[in-house]
């Protein structure tokens, strides 16, 4: 059994809405999902420049990276992606009470895991843009080159080859990347959150 732990929430004097109020934009999570290959990493990317050239405060969480640091040593069975998100969306969390505008690219591929970083972040601050690449055009990509690694079997539950990618039923924004290019994507997402940026210039 777990020791019993006695911890007191601290209330800090400066809170969310004071920061957000000092950056003169409001704090949320851009939740990128999509396969592996997808383009998550480079649309996202082209989105932080977009916001970050407007003054906008952001930063990037992205699955490969968060892996080899705050997340190291945890693989891809399905208890493990659980904890990865878990961690993130906690850490996500942290962010928006900084009041920055945090955009997390990861695979994120089961439904009830998303749902658990929407309730830990808050719905209100969670934004899901699905980055819709077919899974042949991922494999066909393959700029890693674990699909072929997966295939051959040398790397297991592999999301879209023996692990599964369950699509986001609705999604706030999905991306075709089949029919636009990263920049136009980019632009796209971009629009769609002017609004909640709320930019006080
Ligand atoms: S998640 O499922 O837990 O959300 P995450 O986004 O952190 O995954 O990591 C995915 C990245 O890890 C992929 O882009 C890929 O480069 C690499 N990777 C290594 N093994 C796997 C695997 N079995 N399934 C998916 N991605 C893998």
């Amino acid at each position: 059994m777990s020791e019993k732990v006695h911890i007191v929430t601290h209330k800090h004097i400066i809170d969310a809405e004071s920061r957000r109020h000092q950056n003169r934009h409001n704090s949320f999570v851009l939740w990128f999902t999509g396969l592996s290959g997808s383009g998550k990493s480079s649309i996202s990317d082209k989105v932080e420049q977009l916001l970050f050239e407007r003054g906008i405060h952001t930063y990037i969480l992205d699955g490969d990276n968060v892996r080899k640091g705050l997340n190291k040593g945890l693989g891809f069975t399905e208890s493990d992606r659980y904890e990865n998100l878990r961690r993130v969306a906690e850490v996500a969390q942290l962010f928006i009470d900084a009041g920055i505008v945090l955009l997390c690219a990861f695979v994120s591929p089961l439904e009830k895991d998303r749902n658990l970083v929407k309730e830990i972040i808050g719905h209100n601050n969670f934004i899901e843009i699905f980055i819709n690449t077919a899974l042949e055009e991922c494999e066909r990509r393959d700029k890693k080159g674990l699909y072929k690694k997966a295939r051959a079997g040398e790397i297991k539950n592999f999301t879209g080859i023996d692990s599964p990618y369950e699509e986001p039923q609705y999604p706030d924004i999905e991306i075709k990347t089949g029919e636009i290019g990263v920049e136009e994507a980019a632009k796209f997402i971009v629009e769609r959150v002017e609004k909640k940026l709320n930019i006080k210039i």
